[in-house]
């Protein structure tokens, strides 16, 4: 699937063409996911570990949103049952079935280009990419800080009201990733709250 916006092209990518936007990916990860609420202090070497999953999976997507050569946003998702043990534990628990279930990664967007609709391009991407797998239902998870977080900007806007309109709702389930704040010495665990819409 490929789509324009401006003179930006978004383009859903598998196998060894997705594999060939992992740095890109790696990249921008690093640079976007460095502001609150992330606050990710990343590592080449974290990077490497994570994005492996992506290119041991022939399912799963890499959504690029590109100026020219340059990569300038992404977006991934995989089959939920591909997904680590982190991602997959909750619905286990809970009694979800997990092979109709796809995973969304992370979207991340340079902010010179946010509010053109590039963010509303990767969820229709991954979302037809779900439904081309026979997948029915999309979930996802965001960070959980605290309101009086003192790394918060004065004019944050959280993102609830934007994936609320794309359909989606929180579900009661949660989890941990770990990773290393700014503030931080070393890495600890991050609570990560679902959200789920159903795709049929
Ligand atoms: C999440 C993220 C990718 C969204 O990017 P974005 O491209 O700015 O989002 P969009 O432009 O598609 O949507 C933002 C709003 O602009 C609106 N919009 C769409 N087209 C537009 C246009 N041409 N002009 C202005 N606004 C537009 C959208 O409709 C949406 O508003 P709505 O929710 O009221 O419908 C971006 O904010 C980001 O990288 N954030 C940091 C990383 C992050 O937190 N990621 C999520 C967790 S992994």
């Amino acid at each position: 699937m490929r789509s324009k916006i401006d003179e930006l092209t978004i383009e859903s990518l598998t196998g060894a063409d997705a594999a060939r936007e992992i740095p890109s990916l790696a990249r921008l990860r690093m640079q976007v996911f460095r502001e609150f609420p992330y606050l990710y202090d990343g590592s080449t070497a974290y990077e490497e570990k994570y994005l492996a999953a992506y290119t041991a999976v022939p399912d799963a997507v890499i959504v690029t949103a590109r100026a020219g050569e340059v990569v300038v946003g992404a977006a991934t998702a995989l089959p939920l049952v591909d997904a680590v043990e982190e991602e997959q534990a909750p619905f286990r628990e809970a009694g979800w079935p997990l092979d109709r279930i796809c995973y969304f990664g992370e979207s991340v967007l340079l902010p010179e280009w946010r509010g053109r609709g590039v963010g509303v391009s990767f969820f229709t991407h991954r979302e037809a990419h779900a439904r081309s797998l026979g997948l029915t239902k999309a979930v996802f998870c965001a960070v959980d800080r605290p309101a009086d977080h003192p790394r918060r900007p004065a004019d944050y806007v959280p993102l609830d009201a934007f994936w609320r309109k794309r359909g989606y709702e929180r579900i009661p389930l949660e989890t941990t990733f770990s990773w290393q704040d700014l503030d931080e010495e070393a890495e600890s665990p991050k609570r990560m709250l679902f959200w789920a819409k159903d795709l049929t």
